[in-house]
């Protein structure tokens, strides 16, 4: 099928929760996808943070194809070969003991929230009210599902939706002052994103994260850490909480698990686990082997190629170019970011709109989130040269969309619009 009839099939047929770009995509191989022209695009978003061992890595071929063929899908009645090696990495490289298994980011953090008002059930005192509140920063961002998006700011999110589940309150990102003022017996937990993602790539404190750990511990809460985005390597540590010198007590991973076979999980410890009986939580596509198999793939792989080191190396050197394109444009308002998770603030969202676009006509993905910020969330086996070819486009495609800005627009035509 060509692109424009794909487009009028999907406009009679999908629910139009998407504005998609009108780009066909049918192939990938390293840092590049290619569209039905067979063009190539540079993908500095790899399929929003998930793709990040690339395309067609062969490592991933050999995990999928055999597994494939011999074992997709068994319900969570049965054991398979492969939820408890991947348990293994996962809680050796995040020093937690448990994991759970879901199909998503949103799921996770579901069982997050699911986990941390049983916990608190389990350990309510002498026949006192259970501890339910849940602390939440502004400008979070967890999912899509109820409880997730209770726990989610953003107003054009949640709206449309209300009223959602009660019990949430916010905190200014980075206010321990905030944190403390809201912090009292009936916060059962806090959950933070250590780098908040959609809202623009806005790391939160180490000051913040360390007051959150300290507060959560006093109060006999729990600190859930959401790196369903920054996790798994992007920062160049597993884990961004690592960064920071701090353990949480739960955590959820998603995006870059299976290179890109719907798999989340939330990891925890024994302490929060034990709150937990069979049958009180689960799901049918959860963990099952042929995702958990390509994780364990990514995982190793990731391990085996060095990637973190690389991850760090390519990203300080992106972020340096990123800092210099800065020097040459002042609607660049900010940098951000680590690793592989980087942002460019603009000064405008018009301006970011025609920048987000202009470098899709050159075919090089990125996003715009938050309206103002251009996000990069690229395979970790981006090298130096893609970096050298982004930024030179981007400082073109910024000169020409600036200058654009700048003209003013005659009356007569502006009528037309
Ligand atoms: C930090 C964070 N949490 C949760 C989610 C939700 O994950 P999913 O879209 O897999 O449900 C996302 C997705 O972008 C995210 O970035």
């Amino acid at each position: 099928m060509s692109l424009a009839s794909v487009m009028r099939a999907e406009a009679a047929l999908l629910v139009p929760t998407y504005d998609r770009y009108k780009v066909l995509l049918r192939k990938g191989r390293g840092v590049y996808v290619y569209d039905d022209a067979g063009r190539a695009y540079l993908d500095l978003l790899s399929g929003i943070g998930v793709n990040a061992l690339g395309y067609g890595h062969p490592a991933i071929r050999k995990a999928l194809l055999p597994q494939a063929d011999k074992l997709i899908h068994v319900s969570n009645f049965f054991y398979h070969d492969y939820q408890a090696e991947l348990a293994k990495r996962l809680t050796r490289l995040s020093g937690l003991d448990r994991a759970f298994f879901s199909n998503s980011g949103t799921e996770a953090w579901e069982a997050a929230l699911k986990f941390a008002r049983a916990h608190a059930r389990t350990h309510s005192k002498n026949g006192a009210h259970p501890a339910w509140r849940i602390l939440a920063l502004e400008d979070s961002f967890h999912g899509r599902t109820f409880g997730s998006l209770s726990t989610t700011a953003t107003a054009k999110y949640r709206e449309p939706f209300e009223p959602l589940v009660p019990g949430v309150r916010f905190v200014r990102a980075n206010d321990v002052r905030d944190l403390e003022r809201k912090f009292d017996p009936t916060v059962c937990a806090v959950g933070i994103e250590t780098i908040q993602g959609e809202s623009g790539v806005k790391p939160v404190t180490r000051e913040f994260l360390q007051a959150a750990r300290g507060l959560a511990t006093r109060y006999g809460a729990l600190l859930i850490i959401d790196e369903i985005q920054c996790g798994l390597g992007r920062t160049g540590r597993w884990f961004a909480y690592q960064h920071h010198g701090i353990l949480p007590d739960m955590l959820t991973v998603a995006k870059p698990l299976a290179a890109g076979l719907p798999l989340g999980a939330l990891l925890t410890t024994d302490a929060v686990s034990r709150s937990i009986k069979p049958g009180m939580h689960g799901t049918t596509f959860g963990g099952g082997p042929l995702a958990c198999a390509v994780a364990i793939a990514v995982i190793d792989t990731i391990e085996r190629e060095g990637l973190l080191e690389h991850v760090g190396e390519v990203g300080e050197y992106f972020r340096q170019q990123l800092l210099e394109l800065q020097d040459r444009h002042d609607s660049i308002l900010e940098v951000r970011g680590c690793g592989l998770m980087l942002a460019a603030e603009l000064d405008s969202a018009d301006l970011a709109k025609a920048v987000h676009l202009g470098m899709l006509k050159r075919r090089i993905i990125l996003n715009r989130t938050h309206d103002t910020v251009l996000r990069f969330l690229p395979p970790f086996i981006l090298e130096r040269k893609h970096v050298d070819h982004a930024i030179e486009t981007l400082d073109a495609v910024m000169t020409s969309a600036e200058k654009s800005a700048k003209i003013p627009v005659p009356s007569h035509a502006r009528s037309k619009q």
